[in-house]
């Protein structure tokens, strides 16, 4: 009886993994996300949100900028096909950033700052009551009523990237620091502690699971990505609420791990992990230049070879890069945004198969850079950063070295070229089974502009020595 349990159990767990990784399949191939970033903020070009959680904006100022978001030039299909250009599998939008104005068509009404959480947090500044309005509180809190817009922008999007086949995320901030109901406002003050106060955080909870329900229900995301979760506990939050909400109707959701007992995915920000992060699967989320959402007084982007350095680097470590535009308040793309994707665009399609359904590449010490392996771990993409300081391409051959490789080397190729790689190997001794050094010399006329790939097509699946040398 008692084996029988435990055999059940070692089943139902088998079960459930296997479940998991078939879940998280289409993710883990992906590698390449787009993140957008697109709210008020973009109308005067101000940090999202943030900007009057500091105090650099006043709030009325900030929220004023709803009277300019017209999204008059928006365009989702060619969004759409700018992202697909970009090589992108998925695509993130906010639905809702911190400032609580919602993009889709939510049915949640955002109770208006009362008079004495007004005064507390703005003690200088005349409370903005009837005409003066922030929004009109009788009506959610969303581009459909509170913008020139005047309509839902997350409809729009799903379809386009869908119809394209290009899976659909959602980013939803859990805290909204306009709801009259949520205990922090700006960074200096709170409304209320939730202990004194359950009730209301309890009207928060409620507010904010249903929208999670309505974003579920309209869109069924195929990924959620959750933010603004440091400021309470997973309980507080209600997460296992939230888990069962999504799941219940949407069982194949991913969720990112930002609710980090529910979440399928470490989320490291801007910074590159050195060491792999805590989840298995992995994503980092990158701006283009410094800022999330538009700001054109930010002029500090990253060039396409650095995009792609970083790029390459999460895929050596198995992981996916989310880069994120912020469109402007009229929908458009800025330019700088555009030019990225398009080249990223270029390069994603020329070594299509050194990137997408791949896994981690080499371990630390076969080769000196970044590498990718297939699946059915015969083929070897190795990347090479070949270009100069001046942003051109190296004009001398560039000679790679691996190591440890004990399969015979079948052929070795530039990727998207027709130009053949010679491998001489160097220190083989007949007897010894430690393989031979490679050396593999990449003709100028190949390297590619940005990042070359050498692909490395092996005999067997790859057999690595890991030992210390010499005969053994
Ligand atoms: C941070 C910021 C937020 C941004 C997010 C994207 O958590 O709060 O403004 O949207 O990063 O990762």
């Amino acid at each position: 009886m008692k084996k029988c349990f435990f055999l059940f159990l070692l089943v139902s767990v088998g079960v459930q993994s296997q479940t998991d990784s078939t879940r998280l399949q289409w993710f883990n191939d992906a590698k390449l996300g787009i993140f957008i970033h697109w709210g008020m903020y973009a109308v005067n070009g101000t940090s999202e949100s943030w900007s009057f959680h500091n105090g650099t904006v006043p709030y009325d100022t900030y929220m004023h900028q709803m009277k300019g978001f017209t999204a008059n030039r928006f365009d989702p299909e060619a969004w759409a096909a700018l992202i697909q250009e970009s090589g992108a599998r998925y695509a993130v939008i906010t639905t809702q950033h911190h400032d609580g104005l919602a993009l889709w068509n939510t049915l949640e009404l955002t109770p208006y700052p009362s008079k004495s959480d007004w005064n507390t947090s703005f003690p200088n500044s005349t409370y903005p009551a009837a005409k003066n309005a922030l929004w009109d509180a009788k009506k959610p809190l969303s581009t459909i009523y509170q913008t020139p817009a005047a309509r839902d922008l997350i409809t729009p999007v799903s379809n386009a990237l869908r119809k394209k086949g290009i899976h659909f995320g959602a980013y939803y901030s859990l805290l909204d620091w306009s709801h009259g109901d949520y205990p922090k406002f700006l960074k200096e003050t709170d409304r209320y502690q939730i202990t004194q106060d359950p009730q209301r955080w309890n009207r928060f909870l409620r507010f904010m699971h249903r929208q999670i329900a309505e974003i579920n229900t309209q869109f069924s995301p195929d990924l959620y990505w959750f933010d603004g979760d440091w400021e309470h506990t997973e309980a507080e939050w209600g997460a296992s609420t939230i888990d069962s909400i999504i799941h219940t109707s949407n069982p194949k959701a991913i969720l990112n791990g930002r609710l980090p007992s529910y979440g399928d995915y470490s989320t490291p920000e801007q910074n590159m992990p050195i060491t792999h992060p805590e989840k298995k699967s992995w994503e980092l989320c990158l701006t283009s230049n410094e800022s999330w959402g538009y700001q054109p007084t930010d002029t500090h982007y990253k060039t396409t070879n650095e995009v792609l350095r970083i790029f390459t680097e999460c895929l050596n470590m198995g992981g996916n890069l989310l880069l994120d535009i912020g469109p402007k308040a009229d929908g458009t793309i800025p330019e700088e945004q555009v030019r990225l994707l398009k080249e990223i665009g270029r390069w994603t399609n020329k070594h299509a198969e050194a990137i997408y359904g791949t896994n981690a590449g080499l371990p630390y010490g076969h080769y000196h850079g970044n590498s990718t392996l297939s699946k059915d771990r015969k083929t070897l993409y190795l990347f090479v950063n070949a270009v100069r300081p001046d942003g051109t391409p190296a004009q001398a051959s560039i000679d790679l070295m691996l190591k440890g490789v004990k399969n015979q080397v079948v052929s070795a190729e530039v990727l998207g070229t027709t130009t053949n790689v010679p491998v001489k190997t160097v220190g083989k001794i007949s007897w010894s089974r430690v393989p031979g050094t490679l050396f593999l010399n990449v003709p100028a006329e190949a390297l590619d502009a940005e990042i070359t790939v050498v692909k490395i097509v092996l005999d067997t699946s790859l057999d690595l020595y890991r030992g210390q040398g010499g005969f053994h």
